[in-house]
């Protein structure tokens, strides 16, 4: 195996070209854009052929080379599939195997982190994005992240490979390269055996961390694979002084927008089902302190039944000083007629 460890200083970020030494055939893995021509150079000194650029995620810190790497090697970009993008080659999910070579990569689905984590198992190695981290772990408080599916995720995928298997993260900030899942599972202070879920779900709820520099920029240029100039921004159209979108608009920016339901919980569990990325802040009493609670970072979408309330909420969102808000055309209404993903307790998903 050709292997290569590489990193970029601002974000503390690592990138790594792994290849199969008889086939010559290579996979960069989570490549940063200001880092293109050092991975290029590296790349035709070991003789290798890019054949695929893998992300681990949707990145909120730096924007990823994917795109730039394809469009001068030929590459496929792969990412999860839970993430929709138009603009990847592959739509990875659990268990999906691809060839290098002699070499396979096999796909973990490790979310919590972003709804569309994944990590890769490439002979004795395994690649954990911010899912695992040396010592820790990656935050899960934006783009879908949730403690509960990282503490799951952990637990189940990576923990549970053999205990010799290395371990190489997708940061670090104290200049640790690499762990091994046994010296994680007995030293990691957030997640080592005996840790309960509870305990690390309050943990991760109080670390109370400033959102990344670049966010605003990296989350919607990695979107399109970092090519920036292929990313449609959302074109909202005004009604009632409000942005309203569309749901095709909305549905593949899921996990990268906050989804916010405006109706009833019977309504949120009914007929119509919900947005799979919804939470629930019923319009009524105390709607507008549960909602000025919420971050105002990121965009956030209204969602009712038929597009009224959500207007309605959307309003008094911007009143709050929310300044990114849309109300989603036509509400759940449209979103069963295009058949998109929703979650229904009557069945279907
Ligand atoms: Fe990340």
């Amino acid at each position: 195996m050709i292997f290569q460890q590489l990193f970029e200083t601002e974000t503390s970020t690592y990138s790594y070209v792994i290849a199969d030494a008889s086939s010559r055939e290579a996979v960069l893995i989570d490549p940063v854009i200001e880092m293109v021509e050092r991975d290029l150079a590296l790349v035709k000194e070991l003789g290798v052929r890019l054949k695929y650029v893998l992300d681990t995620h949707v990145h909120a810190d730096h924007v990823t080379a994917s795109g730039e790497l394809r469009r001068r090697t030929g590459a496929k970009v792969g990412v999860s599939s839970a993430y929709d993008l138009a603009c990847a080659d592959l739509h990875l999910t659990d268990g999906q195997n691809l060839e290098l070579g002699t070499l396979n990569i096999r796909v973990l689905e490790t979310p919590g982190h972003t709804s569309g984590c994944l990590s890769f198992v490439i002979g004795d190695r395994v690649f954990t994005g911010d899912a695992l981290l040396i010592g820790g772990c990656g935050r899960t408080d934006f783009q879908g992240g949730s403690s509960e599916r990282l503490f799951e995720s952990i637990k189940t995928k990576i923990f549970t490979l053999p205990e010799e298997m290395l371990i190489f993260p997708g940061h670090d900030y104290k200049g640790f390269t690499f762990s091994t899942v046994g010296q994680e599972r007995l030293c990691n202070s957030r997640l080592r055996d005996g840790v309960t879920r509870e305990q690390f779900v309050e943990l991760m709820g109080n670390l109370n961390l400033a959102y990344p520099k670049k966010i605003k920029e990296a989350v919607p240029a990695n979107l399109a694979c970092g090519l920036p100039e292929l990313f449609a921004p959302l074109d909202p159209q005004l009604l009632e002084g409000v942005p309203v979108v569309s749901a095709l608009e909305i549905r593949s920016r899921l996990g990268q927008i906050a989804v916010i339901d405006v109706r009833g919980l019977d309504e949120f569990n009914g007929e119509l089902g919900h947005i799979t990325t919804a939470r629930l802040i019923s319009l009524g009493e105390g709607f507008s302190e549960r909602l000025a609670k919420e971050s105002r970072e990121l965009e956030t979408v209204f969602v009712c039944r038929s597009g009224k309330r959500s207007l309605e909420a959307a309003r008094r969102a911007q009143e709050l000083g929310f300044t990114r808000v849309y109300s989603l055309a036509g509400g759940m209404i449209q979103w069963n007629e295009l058949n998109l993903p929703r979650v229904s307790d009557l069945g279907g998903s």
